[in-house]
């Protein structure tokens, strides 16, 4: 099965309009510069700047999502976001359960789920982040985390076309410390391996799942080229257009 893969930068809480946009222009004059570049580009800024990255974006092939959604439509949820609210303003994607999400705001796999399915209600795709902490890895308990988290995680209705999956372990995140590929396949084969379980073998197939965690220039050829690694989710590196791009050019 080959699968389109999705190269995607997740900006977290950094970026003020002008740097913010001048990252948008960056990439899209970059993927306007590559007509035949074989994968999808996302960049999902931080709430402030959706509507500008969107605009600048417009019509260069690079899409835009959100980093978190509410799991309800709209209604007294003050500081939140909806996932009707971001597809309005062009947006195609959203991330929901990243860890820091989870630690910083204490963010369940009941929670995670019903955003996604918020999301999927929304028309957009749902970016499901999961991923072990380094003291579950020293446990042995990677796969029996990893395993909890996506069934807990994925809503129903998931396939293919409205969910990727990211597994992101939270010790190589913004640690420098990236996972060999032996550890990134193993982990992505095992996660396919379930989703056939949870989706059926046809949409398991053809879902992507992405690495994230000190994914860099450097690093990303061995990354992206393993079978079941179908792109990134960037962060640290996704903030520069040249680094984000040299990331998205292994894509073959
Ligand atoms: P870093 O690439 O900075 O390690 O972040 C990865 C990540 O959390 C992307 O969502």
């Amino acid at each position: 099965m080959s699968r389109r893969p999705l190269i995607a930068g997740n900006w977290k809480m950094n970026g003020l309009s002008a740097d913010g946009i001048a990252l948008a222009k960056g990439v899209a004059e970059k993927r306007k510069a590559e007509a035949a570049l074989a994968c999808d580009v996302l960049v999902c800024p931080p709430f402030t700047l959706l509507a500008d990255v969107a605009r600048a974006l417009a019509g260069s092939g690079v899409a835009v999502g959100g980093q978190d959604c509410h799991a309800k439509v709209s209604g007294a949820h003050t500081g939140d976001t909806s996932a009707t609210m971001l597809k309005d303003i062009g947006c195609s994607h959203v991330i929901v359960g990243h860890s820091e999400r989870r630690t910083d705001h204490g963010e369940t796999d009941a929670v995670v789920k019903a955003k996604a399915a918020a999301a999927h209600a929304a028309g957009l795709v749902a970016i499901v982040c999961i991923g072990e902490t380094l003291a579950q890895r020293d446990d042995g308990r990677t796969l029996e985390v990893n395993k909890t988290q996506l069934k807990g995680s994925l809503p129903e209705g998931a396939n293919a076309a409205n969910t990727v999956i990211a597994y992101e372990p939270v010790w190589a995140i913004g640690t420098g410390r990236t996972a060999t590929p032996e550890q990134a396949q193993e982990v992505h084969a095992f996660i396919r391996s379930e989703l056939v379980k949870l989706v059926g073998e046809t949409e398991a197939d053809k879902m992507r799942i992405l690495y994230g965690g000190s994914m860099k220039p450097e690093n990303a050829a061995q990354l992206i080229a393993l079978a079941d690694v179908d792109g990134g989710l960037i962060g640290g590196a996704s903030l520069k257009a040249e680094d984000f791009w040299a990331i998205a050019r292994n894509c073959a």
